[in-house]
This record gives C-alpha cells, structure tokens and sequence, in this order.
C-alpha cells in the first residue's frame, strides 16, 4: 500500500529499488515458475539439500515420533539464504544492473548475496546491523572473499543512518534500520538495485525449492509429514518449507505448521496484524502483517537473523486464518536444544535455526508423553560456525534471557500509521 495514498501500490513504484522480472513475481498470480538454467547450475553446488532422520536424537529424546530435519546448512555460505540470493543476482544481472545493496543481520544473507553477486559478477554493498558486525566478525570475512563490500550499520553514509546516530549515538542497530539505509544507496544510484532476503512474496517463492524437495524426498522413502516446523525471521525459510506442504492442508490434509520465535523479538506471538512500514525511517511501502512497529528496536539476542519487527505478509495471512500455529521461545533453551542437536546429530546449528530445533524436540517430547507415531520436520535453516561466540556465552553461563516488555511493544505499536 502506499503510505501517502493509502491506494494499493502499483507495480510500477517499486521499479527504483527492484528490477522488473522480480516485480512481476511479487505480484503474479502463477501457480508455478520455472527456474532459470543458470540459477540451476548455480544450486547445483549443493542442491538438493539432504533430507535427514535425525535417529539419534529420537534415541536420546525417547521418542516414537520420526524426526526428520532438511539441511540447508550445505550451501557454501551456508544457510539457506543463497537460494532467493542466486536467483535475485541473476534477475538483476539480466537487467544490466551493476551493483546491489542489501542489509544483514546475522551475517547469513549478506553472506548469500555476496555469494551470489560473485557468481554473477556484480558488486555487493551490505550495511550489516552494528550488533553482528561487532559479534560476527568472520561473517564480514566471508562477505569480503566473495567481493562484498561490509558497513556497520547505523553508518554515516546515509541520510537515514546519520538521522539515527544524531538520535542514539550507541544504538546496537537493527535490521529495520540497515533495510532504510541499503534501500536509500538503491533510490539514489541508478546502477544500484536493493535486495532483499525475507519477508517479500518473490523471496519466498524462490525458497520454496525446499519444501518441493522435501516433498519429493519424503514420496522416495515412503513417509510424509504430520508436523512441519521453522524459525522465523522474516519468514522466508519457514514458507519455503512450510508453503509447498500448506496447499495439501489447504486440499484437506491434516498437518501442522509451527512457526518458532525468540521471546525478546515476539512478532508472531505478541505483535498485531496491521499496515507498517518494512523499515525503520519509513521509506518502504505499507505491507499488511503481524508487526511489533517499526520504531521496535530488539536487544541484541544471539539470533541476529530473528530481530525483525514484522513478518512476510504471506506468513502474517496464514496465521491470520489458523493455519499456522506461532510458539515463542527464550534463547537459553534454545542453545541448549542446539548442544543436544549437535551431540546426537553432528552439526552445530545457527543461533536462528536453533529456534526450530528447540521447537522440533518440544513436539518430539510430546509425542513421547501421548506414545503418538508422529513424523515431524523442521528446517535445519543453517550452521552456527560463525555464531561460536555466541556458544562461548552459552557455555560459560554468560547468555541471559529476555521478555520484550509490553509497555514498549505498546509504545511502538501506537506509532503505526493509521490505515485500517
Ligand atoms: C540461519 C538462519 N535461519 C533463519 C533466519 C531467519 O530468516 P527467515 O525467517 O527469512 O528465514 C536467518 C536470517 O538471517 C538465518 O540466517
């Protein structure tokens, strides 16, 4: 919607910041889009993704239910964040454009679009949040290899980042504000495009390359699931599992979709189903989904990937109409539902993805107490080798929980423009 009208926004006023392919699939009505050879051959390094039955965390956990885990942690920057980046660099390649800017959080997407612009030869511009540049500083490296440019954002080099240094000089930052300054480098250079690696419907489109196969996946061994979980950010790893599964619940199929948050970032849990902006100095259209307000500023929990104010408005319809059921969790349980994980099954997952493994071991407990046969999934969304800092603080006891309070959910929410 368009802030200033209040009118639906027409495609057209989104072509400063995106080029025109990506526009089309964000408002297309197509059931199916093919992917272009050159993304294919690009996903081929490591797609498809191992579907995996986590037996030894069924073990250790007692369970009858079949735990089974999707891991996206294959792909070189490793997360499943390159397959909407791949995709983004090549539409834009296609178009001439020579550069794109983007925010970070946890380091995973700045990581995947640097990646990604390599593998397609255009510059990368990454205003990665304050908070993770400070904490993830082998994340920088990684997005340095592949040719990226890193900035700590707030940063001096935008309107928007000096607006709010001049308000809180020692702000941890947040992705609201890295989007507001990656989408000012776009509007104000015409070789630049923005690129974003959630929440919008043309990104989950593109990650659902993990749900169609996982679904394939699950017809060659036989079994098909009754609980499909992720963690969510802005939601684009949870659809692109959960959204391919969603249209057998829609045709009368009973599966359950769980959507994991952290307690210090409650979008889904606490936050309202309303128009906001995307960002934080409102320069992005109004997008209708659960928000805890713009103006949110999460602490700077470990999982820097889920401190998002809003959720994809696709994710945000589905939760409106019960399909999907969101669970909050703190982030001690969480590291330690990702220790168990890694002593049963080897890999140590993302700070982010924990929040699906802690949701995954939640149900897998339940179905020990009820003796129910139940096959759950969950997306493995990426590893935590960057994020061992993180672990360092979990280990030595130095992680501390945290519930937003709701006088400042409150605060924010008051400041959403009135449109609905
Ligand atoms: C490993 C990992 N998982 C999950 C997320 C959350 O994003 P989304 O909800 O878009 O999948 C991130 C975001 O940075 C991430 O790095």
């Amino acid at each position: 919607m368009n802030p200033a009208t209040h009118e639906p926004l027409g495609p057209e006023a989104l072509a400063p910041i995106f080029p025109q392919a990506l526009i089309q699939q964000e408002v297309c009505q197509q059931r199916w889009i093919e992917i272009p050879e050159p993304v294919r051959r690009v996903l081929a390094i490591w797609r498809p993704s191992p579907l995996v039955r986590a037996t030894e965390l069924e073990k250790a956990l007692g369970t009858p239910a079949r735990v089974y885990f999707k891991d996206e942690s294959h792909s070189p920057p490793g997360s499943h964040k390159p397959n909407t980046a791949v995709a983004q660099a090549y539409y834009n390649k296609q178009e001439g454009v020579r550069r794109l800017a983007t925010e970070t959080g946890a380091g995973q997407w700045g990581s995947a679009l640097a990646f990604a612009c390599s593998m397609f030869g255009l510059e990368c511009k990454v205003y990665m949040v304050r908070v993770s540049y400070q904490q993830k500083p082998y994340r920088r490296s990684m997005m340095e290899i592949w040719g990226g440019t890193v900035t700590p954002s707030p940063s001096e080099e935008t309107e928007a980042g000096r607006k709010i240094l001049a308000q809180n000089p020692d702000t941890p930052g947040s992705l609201g504000i890295a989007i507001s300054e990656a989408v000012e480098a776009a509007v104000k250079d015409e070789n630049t495009k923005y690129s974003l690696g959630s929440i919008l419907n043309h990104v989950l489109l593109h990650q659902t390359i993990i749900g169609l196969e996982t679904e394939k996946q699950f017809d060659l061994i036989g079994d098909s699931p009754d609980v499909v979980i992720g963690c969510c950010g802005g939601g684009s790893n949870f659809a692109g599992l959960a959204f391919p599964f969603l249209r057998h619940r829609l045709a009368g199929k009973q599966i359950r979709f769980i959507a994991a948050e952290p307690h210090a970032c409650p979008t889904m849990s606490r936050g309202q189903y309303r128009y906001d902006f995307g960002d934080t100095t409102e320069l992005t259209p109004l997008l209708k989904m659960f928000t805890l307000g713009h103006s949110f500023v999460p602490p700077g929990i470990h999982a820097g990937g889920l401190r998002y104010h809003g959720m994809a408005p696709l994710v945000s319809l589905a939760i409106k109409l019960g399909l999907i059921e969101p669970v909050a969790y703190d982030q001690i349980e969480c590291f330690e539902a990702a220790k168990l994980f890694a002593a049963t099954e080897g890999t140590i997952p993302a700070p982010e993805t924990s929040h699906a493994v802690r949701a995954a071991i939640v149900e897998a407990e339940r179905c020990r107490q009820t003796g129910e046969e139940k096959c759950i999934v969950f997306n493995f969304s990426g590893h935590g080798i960057c994020d061992l800092g993180a672990y360092d603080k979990f280990l030595s006891g130095q992680l501390e929980d945290y519930q937003y309070p709701q006088e400042r959910i409150e605060a924010a929410i008051a400041e959403l423009p009135r449109v609905d």
